[in-house]
């Protein structure tokens, strides 16, 4: 990663400007967008017409960019990150597609660290905070076109967003990483920082995967932690105490008994707020 580029804060995302900050063999597209529904969803359609693994597609504003189990994720124009790239990890089994999501959250932890120079928490099981708020969101989906298959990492980062710009429900929730450290960033680089960290984590799966767990122990907010564990069948508390190998969430009840969550089955909440 080059570091001795002009910073302007202001600048649109490009994929020339991205590129700069990139080792110079990269050959994979990024493609950027003024306006789409979602990162996620342009991907797909390009999977499905053979894009080649790495693409990337950024856009400066989502009209219908979504969460994790069925929300939506505000993306105000101009201000953040709405990025989605491509990778088809076929060594890769089921179980450790299922732990990607938190290793891209260990990947994006170090691009913002390397970007930005900012430290944030990882709230299992893939969101990346500031203090008590959200900065980042993550959506993997896994799918096929043809025999292969494929994984989108879908990652949201609010990067230059003023209180204004979150809609009013999110004022408790979301923050950026303007209204942490009290400066705008340089969404250019931080974009080349976190598809450079994707880049690796591609090249890393699937055998060379401890650093990732070992990132997201170390930074991970909810351990040491009462929770509300919130599912379909209903609502429950718990201590955090550790991370596994695969990623789970291990929480002990109040009888006592240890149990380990896989992540999509049950969203974890603070005792007094978000993290
Ligand atoms: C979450 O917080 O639940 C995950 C949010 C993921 C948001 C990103 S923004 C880019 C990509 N496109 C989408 O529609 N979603 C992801």
């Amino acid at each position: 990663m080059k570091n001795d580029l002009p910073t302007n804060f202001h600048s649109p995302l490009s994929p020339e400007t991205i590129s700069r900050y990139l080792p110079q063999g990269r050959t994979s597209k990024i493609i950027c967008l003024d306006s789409v529904d979602s990162t996620n969803n342009y991907l797909r359609k390009l999977a499905a017409d053979g894009a080649e693994s790495g693409t990337v597609v950024i856009a400066e504003s989502q009209t219908a960019g979504r969460g994790r189990q069925g929300k939506s994720f505000s993306s105000s124009k101009g201000k953040g990150i709405y990025l989605s790239a491509l990778l088809y990890p076929q060594e890769t089994t089921p179980e450790q597609l299922a732990s990607l999501g938190g290793m891209v959250a260990s990947a994006v932890w170090g691009a913002v660290k390397n970007a930005c120079g900012v430290s944030c928490g990882i709230k299992w099981v893939n969101d990346l905070t500031l203090g008590t708020k959200k900065l980042c969101g993550i959506l993997p989906e896994t799918s096929t076109a043809g025999a292969r298959r494929y994984v989108i990492i879908g990652i949201g980062v609010n990067v230059n967003h003023t209180e204004e710009d979150f809609p009013p429900e999110l004022s408790d929730v979301a923050t950026s990483l303007r209204i942490h450290t009290g400066r705008p960033h340089d969404r250019n680089r931080l974009a080349a920082e976190i598809i450079g960290s994707l880049d690796k984590l591609a090249a890393d799966l699937p055998y060379n995967c401890r650093s990732y767990l070992d990132t997201f122990k170390k930074n991970c907010v909810t351990l040491g932690k009462q929770v509300r564990l919130i599912s379909p069948a209903g609502e429950s508390d718990a201590y955090a105490v550790g991370i596994s190998d695969d990623f789970s969430l291990i929480v002990r009840d109040n009888d006592g008994n240890e149990k380990s969550i896989r992540s999509g089955e049950v969203s974890v909440r603070g005792m007094y707020g978000y993290v």
